[in-house]
């Protein structure tokens, strides 16, 4: 029995989708987000640069008890992966394998298309991930800056964001793909638009849920769940000022988000 919260970190509110699964999967445990939306954008920024926020994030969770790390970012997950399991002795978790995994179960052509930040396409990570369980499938990625940005500010519907999902996802169909990673953790929020403008021409992997389930598999591994049987507490932090992040959040998780902590993480090293 480990009452310890589990930390899930993200540039903003992205990865309340991957949250939202955890929370599905095992509703028993503490949980604290963090997300970090004075830095947000990762996805335009150096992969240096966002391994240096991230380690200070992983340093304000450790500092806080938690027992595994969940980078519920694909842009952290490609810059700091690898670093973080090096550097703390709990079991990290990041959301490009899950996801990269369970696209290559589900592809039928060999074809797979991701939409993700500039960071994740350039770093290749997905291209990595898939090849490593299969070599012959084809990759096909696509930054998609201009939704992210739109999901951060709080525009989650609408013609706007019609158009650039469609403008960003047809050159995809165009090369016959079959599954589509969304390769960032915000896309899920805009889940059923995206679906809208495939016409059911593939099928969409987040890698929220199977993420879930691998921190419920490493749990049960390792010893440290949960099993009071009450109904976990969840703290959120945040970095920025002038987010919408609460707002969202409201959206997204109804009641189970009622404030928002601020920290500062320069104060923090
Ligand atoms: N949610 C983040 C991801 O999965 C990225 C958003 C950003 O550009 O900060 O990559």
């Amino acid at each position: 029995m480990d009452k310890r919260p589990i930390g899930i970190f993200d540039s903003g509110v992205g990865g309340l989708t991957v949250l939202r699964e955890i929370i599905k999967k095992v509703p028993a445990e503490n949980l604290l987000y963090f997300g970090d939306t004075a830095n947000f954008p990762y996805g335009t920024k150096k992969l240096e640069d966002v391994k240096m926020f991230v380690f200070k994030i992983a340093e304000f969770l450790y500092s806080r008890d938690v027992k595994l790390l969940v980078a519920a970012c694909n842009t952290a997950s490609a810059a700091a992966l690898d670093d973080l399991r090096s550097s703390f002795n709990i079991p990290v978790i990041g959301v490009i394998e899950p996801g990269a995994k369970a696209a290559v179960k589900v592809t039928k052509n060999k074809r797979i298309g991701v939409i993700a930040t500039e960071g994740t396409v350039k770093s290749a990570a997905y291209d990595k991930a898939i090849h490593k369980t299969d070599k012959e499938v084809s990759v096909f990625s696509r930054p998609a800056t201009l939704l992210i940005d739109y999901i951060e500010k709080g525009v989650l519907d609408g013609r706007q964001l019609e158009i650039a999902i469609s403008e960003c996802i047809s050159p995809l169909v165009g090369q016959d793909i079959d599954v589509l990673i969304l390769g960032c953790t915000h896309f899920p929020l805009i889940e059923e638009q995206i679906k809208a403008c495939c016409n059911d021409g593939f099928k969409i992997i987040s890698s929220a849920e199977e993420t879930a389930k691998e921190v419920a598999r490493i749990l049960c591994l390792q010893n440290i769940e949960n099993t009071s049987g009450v109904r976990a507490s969840m703290v959120f932090f945040e970095t920025g000022f002038q987010s919408r992040f609460l707002e969202i959040g409201k959206r997204f998780l109804g009641d189970d988000i009622k404030e928002i902590i601020r920290v500062d993480l320069g104060a923090q090293t």
